[in-house]
């Protein structure tokens, strides 16, 4: 039976985002369902701000970064005033499932809406941090990926130029997924990672350790760090003049922030968001509701909500790897 969907995405916005609405308005369309898309987060929701979506929208969309329907945060959606709003809007629009594509803090505001509303609500994993628990991989990390590796190389050329370390900011948010496969894939000569990081005194000194031991090796060098966001006590330029006055060498700290939120989808990225919008269509309908569509070992998988939000693991084969090649002195 036909069923009004409306879409929305949420929080940090992700490369990928846009081939997800576009995968989702087709396959509503197939399945002779009306589709709506809310603007700007929830904050669209609050303010019955919405677009109705058509195969024509989406024409040439699948490439674009960014989002066609815009990303905000909403504090004011944390109150129970706000989601009982949302849920007038939503039955206003005679609205049955609500598709909610961003990252683990919107599908907690996707779950506090379900206090509030009986449709049926399905969360999509789109952040470039992958740190959403039950899913192999986010909407948007493959792309981050290649955008923190593609920084690094071209830091890379310089840092060899001139002989000197960098130290590389990568985003993540709390999490070290995207710093862990940008230092792998770039042949970063040293990682810092929220989850495994011990202290400022024991990872300068390794860091020295294997600087001290190269140099006398092979000469001056250059040498890379790639330093996660939020874990070095006051932040990137505190650990650069720690570092200069403990190799008395010339540190150039470089945040890639935002950009590593931008561009067009990788196809890994445009691939996956295919296969969750389509597979979220699917269960349009049905009783399934307060999950998120994944993709675990290759499948399509359906996780409750509050599963999503439980701390992820990285991958220990990506561990493994890094600790074979790199954060110590034979690397
Ligand atoms: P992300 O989805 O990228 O993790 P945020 O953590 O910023 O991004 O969350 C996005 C939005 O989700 C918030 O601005 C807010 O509107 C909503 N949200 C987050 N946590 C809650 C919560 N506990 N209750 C209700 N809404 C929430
Ligand atoms: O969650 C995605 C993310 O880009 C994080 O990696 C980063 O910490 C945060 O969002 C930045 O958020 P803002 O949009 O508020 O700058």
């Amino acid at each position: 039976m036909s069923k009004t969907v409306a879409v929305l995405t949420s929080g940090g916005d992700a490369p990928g985002m846009n081939a997800c609405i576009r995968a989702i308005v087709l396959a509503c369309e197939r399945e002779g369902h009306t589709i709506i898309g809310y603007l700007h987060g929830y904050n669209g929701l609050l303010n019955q701000e919405y677009t109705h979506l058509h195969a024509p929208r989406v024409h040439n969309l699948i490439q674009q970064g960014g989002t066609i329907l815009h990303s905000a945060r909403c504090l004011e959606f944390k109150t129970r005033h706000a989601a009982q709003r949302a849920a007038e809007n939503l039955n206003a629009l005679d609205v049955d499932t609500l598709l909610v594509i961003g990252g683990d803090g919107s599908f907690r505001g996707a779950m506090h809406l379900s206090e509030h509303w009986d449709g049926q609500i399905i969360g999509l994993p789109g952040t470039i941090d992958n740190d959403i628990n039950g899913t192999d991989a986010t909407i948007g990390y493959y792309t981050a990926i290649e955008t923190a590796v593609d920084s690094i190389d071209k830091v890379r050329d310089t840092a060899d130029a001139f002989e000197r370390i960098f130290l590389v900011e990568v985003m993540g948010r709390h999490a070290g997924f995207l710093g862990l496969s940008a230092a792998i894939a770039s042949a970063a000569d040293f990682v810092i990672l929220p989850e495994l990081f011990d202290s400022e005194d024991a990872t300068l000194r390794q860091i020295v350790e294997q600087l001290t031991e190269r140099r006398e090796q092979r000469g001056n060098i250059s040498y890379i760090i790639v330093l996660a966001e939020n874990v070095w006590p006051g932040g990137i330029n505190s650990l650069a003049s720690q570092l200069t006055e403990r190799t008395h060498s010339e540190v150039r700290p470089v945040i890639l922030g935002h950009v590593q939120r931008g561009g067009s989808p990788v196809s890994q990225d445009r691939i996956l968001a295919m296969k969750l919008g389509a597979h979220a269509v699917s269960l349009v309908g049905t009783s399934v509701t307060n999950i998120m569509v994944g993709e675990y070992h290759d499948k399509p998988c359906e996780v409750p909500l509050e599963k999503t939000w439980e701390t992820k693991p990285l991958s220990e084969s990506d561990v493994e790897t890094m600790k074979r090649l790199m954060n110590n002195r034979y690397a």
